[in-house]
C-alpha cells in the first residue's frame, strides 16, 4: 500500500506555517527564514542555501525522511510562487532550472497552465481539482511510490481535513509569529485519528509525528 506523507512542515508555537504578506522578496512573508533555521543547520538542509556541512543529529535524521520512497509531490499555488505568479507566463517556481523534487509535481491552482518540464526529473503539472482527485492523479504518476503533500499550510490542512494523509511530520519551532497562515484551524481532535509522538531536540524544536 502506498502512503500519503507530509514531512518537515515547520510551524510556530502559535501554529503558523508561513508569515503574513508573502511576496517575491519574502517567500515566507514576515516569518523570513525563522521557521526553517533548524533545517538549514542540518546536512539535509544546508545545500538548499548552497552551504556545505551541517549537523547530522536528530533534526537531520527527521529531515532526511523527506525524500525516500516519494514518487510525486502535490503543492499549493502559494508554495509554487508569490501572489499572482499566474500572471507571469515566465514564472517556473522558486527553485531555478533543476528543482529539488525530481518527480512529477502537481501544483493546485484555480488558474492552471500547461505542464512545465524542468531539469532533473521534475515536471510541474497544474491542476484545478479537489484534493481527492489530485491525489488519484498523483498516485498514478508516482508509480507505486508514496505521494508527498508539500504544503503550504492551506493545502496541507485541506488534505488532512479530507482524511487523505497517512503520516504527518510537523516541526514546532519555538517562535511566535502572531500572524500568517495557520495549519491547525478546523482540524479539531485530529490527535484521536493518529498515533502521536513528540521529540524535542537540542536545537530547540519539537518534532511531532502523526501516524495512521
Ligand atoms: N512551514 C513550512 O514548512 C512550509 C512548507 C511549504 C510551504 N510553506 C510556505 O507556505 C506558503 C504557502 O502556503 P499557503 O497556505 O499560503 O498556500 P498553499 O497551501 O501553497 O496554496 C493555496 C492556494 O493553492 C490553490 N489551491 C488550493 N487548493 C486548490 C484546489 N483544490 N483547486 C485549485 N486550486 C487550489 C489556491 O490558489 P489560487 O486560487 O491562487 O490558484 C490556494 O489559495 C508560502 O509562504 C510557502 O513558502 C511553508
Amino acid at each position: 500500500m502506498t502512503l500519503t506523507r507530509i514531512h518537515n512542515l515547520a510551524i510556530s508555537l502559535d501554529g503558523f506555517a508561513t508569515g503574513d504578506r508573502q511576496s517575491l522578496d519574502a517567500p515566507m512573508g514576515h516569518a523570513g527564514r525563522r521557521l526553517h533555521e533548524w533545517m538549514i543547520a542540518t546536512r539535509f538542509g544546508a545545500p538548499i542555501l548552497g552551504l556545505e556541512g551541517g549537523t547530522a543529529g536528530v533534526d537531520d535524521a527527521f529531515a532526511q525522511q523527506h525524500e525516500p520512497g516519494i514518487g510525486a509531490e502535490i503543492m499549493g499555488a502559494g508554495k509554487f510562487g508569490p501572489p499572482d505568479w499566474q500572471n507571469d507566463a515566465d514564472w517556473t517556481g522558486w527553485w531555478g532550472p533543476n528543482p529539488p523534487f525530481h518527480t512529477p509535481t502537481f501544483v493546485l491552482t484555480h488558474r492552471p497552465r500547461p505542464p512545465l518540464e524542468m531539469e532533473g526529473g521534475t515536471t510541474f503539472h497544474f491542476l484545478n481539482t479537489s484534493p481527492a482527485e489530485a491525489l488519484d492523479v498523483a498516485r498514478k504518476a508516482a508509480r507505486g511510490k508514496d505521494v508527498r503533500i508539500g504544503g503550504g499550510p492551506t493545502v496541507a490542512r485541506d488534505f488532512i481535513a479530507a482524511g487523505l494523509v497517512d503520516h504527518i511530520h510537523v516541526v514546532q519551532v519555538p517562535i511566535v509569529l502572531g500572524r500568517g497562515v495557520r495549519l491547525w484551524d478546523g482540524l479539531e481532535a485530529l490527535e484521536t485519528k493518529y498515533a502521536v509522538e513528540a521529540v524535542s531536540t537540542p536545537s530547540g524544536v519539537t518534532h511531532l509525528t502523526f501516524t495512521r
